[in-house]
């Protein structure tokens, strides 16, 4: 639903890869884009999306819309019985999350946040040296995601369809949190800065904590140098993975261990993590098993919301 640039350039071409999926149509505003995908991809244009959850043949929406328009589309896209992979952030804020799994769970269909870097086999790699002890107990954990300035025109510089820095590079920072470190990291503090020109939040940070005495602090950004990695410190050494969010199915991402003395590198094998989500969300809908997808929509929605609540003291214009 919707020709998007990361529709064309990964998701789309992760769909046809699989033998789970058969891509059926393509869905746009514009006749001429709906056309225009459709036949790089070999399947049906149709006009208005609307239009593409009135077929019987769809049983699952693929949405990269701007997130201001998820709520609309996700709750009609349930409402005609399909399950949904929604782009990050899936929902603006989590009140609307909390409604939109509400629905989902009285059909019974899936909806998932499309976070595809966590189906990255190099985090895997990363538990396994977090289980062997490699960094001796785990203290504090670091994530950063922050990209250069893009074309103002982008839907990213408005918060009124769901833009800003929060919804977008803060997403993949807090997911990580709860993804390598767990569930029960709550908000205590988080500033944000925000454009008094463009009137949307352009970077900021937060201090995590688990209530246990480990940390989580995160910093993200759409005005910046570049920054796309995560660290975890513990009490004997140090793990770094220097592409964490967004390597390319051809990139051979770099772990690096450290400990008093010793320096080690791991070039991990490429991975194509949109294929590793796409097979998720079928494997979720086959499953039956709904219930992990909608709790992380939600933790999700609720640590974007505190960081929100907590910057208003801390909110820079
Ligand atoms: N998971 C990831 O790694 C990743 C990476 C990049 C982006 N994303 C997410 O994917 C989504 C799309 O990002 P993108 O960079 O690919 O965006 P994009 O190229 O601008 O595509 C957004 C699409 O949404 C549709 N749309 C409907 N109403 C719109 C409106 N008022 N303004 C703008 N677009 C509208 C358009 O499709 P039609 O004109 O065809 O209707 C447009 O092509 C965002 O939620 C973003 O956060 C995720």
């Amino acid at each position: 639903m919707g020709c998007a640039s990361i529709a064309q350039r990964s998701m789309i071409p992760a769909i046809s890869a699989v033998p789970e999926w058969r891509l059926v149509a393509i869905a746009s505003r514009s006749c001429e884009k709906a056309e225009n995908f459709a036949g790089q991809f070999n399947c049906d244009a149709v006009v208005g999306y609307e239009n593409l959850l009135k077929r019987n043949d769809v049983d699952a929406i693929y949405m990269p819309l701007p997130t201001g328009l998820h709520y609309e589309w996700i709750t009609k896209s349930l409402m005609a019985g399909k399950h949904v992979l929604a782009e990050k952030s899936i929902a603006a804020d989590y009140s609307s999350a909390c409604r939109m799994v509400e629905l989902a769970r009285e059909n019974n269909l899936v909806l998932m946040e499309n976070f595809m870097f966590q189906y990255h086999s190099q985090h895997q790699f990363v538990f396994t040296m977090i289980r062997k002890g490699e960094i001796g107990e785990v203290r504090v954990f670091r994530a950063n995601f922050a990209f250069p300035p893009m074309n103002k025109s982008n839907f990213r510089y408005d918060e009124k369809i769901g833009g800003g820095a929060l919804l977008d590079a803060a997403g993949y920072t807090v997911r990580a949190v709860h993804f390598i470190m767990g569930d029960d990291f709550v908000v205590k503090a988080a500033n944000l800065y925000h454009d008094p020109e463009l009137k949307t939040n352009i970077y900021g940070g937060a201090f995590l904590d688990n209530g246990k005495g480990i940390s989580a602090q995160i910093a993200f950004g759409m005005d910046h140098y570049y920054q796309c990695n995560y660290e975890i410190w513990g009490s004997k050494g140090k793990i770094t993975v220097d592409r964490a969010f967004t390597p390319k199915p051809d990139y051979s991402p770099l772990i690096v261990l450290e400990k008093q003395g010793e320096r080690h590198e791991y070039k991990m094998k490429p991975d194509n993590h949109f294929i590793g989500s796409i097979k998720e969300f079928h494997r979720t809908i086959v499953s039956g098993d709904r219930e992990k997808h909608y709790h992380d929509v939600v933790i999700q929605s609720k640590t974007l919301d505190d960081i929100r609540r907590l910057s208003e003291n801390h909110a820079y214009y």
